[in-house]
């Protein structure tokens, strides 16, 4: 599984990083990033799907 987050869409809620801090990270202004390349270890799966299902942008997406 990997997963990308638009910066386009992404506004800063901060769910993503918040639900799955190992997938995602923040920048200096808030807005979500992927961690590494945005490749999600098995064990991180159920916690990444949980973030891109409570992004209010629907900025996330699983490639
Ligand atoms: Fe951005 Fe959505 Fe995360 S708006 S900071 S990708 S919860």
């Amino acid at each position: 599984m990997k997963v990308r987050i638009d910066s386009g869409r992404c506004q800063g809620h901060g769910r993503c990083y918040d639900l799955a801090p190992e997938v995602f990270g923040e920048d200096d202004e808030g807005y979500g990033q992927v961690r590494g390349d945005g490749d999600v270890a098995p064990v991180d799966e159920r916690a990444a799907r949980l973030a891109v299902s409570n992004c209010p942008e629907r900025a996330i997406d699983i490639l």
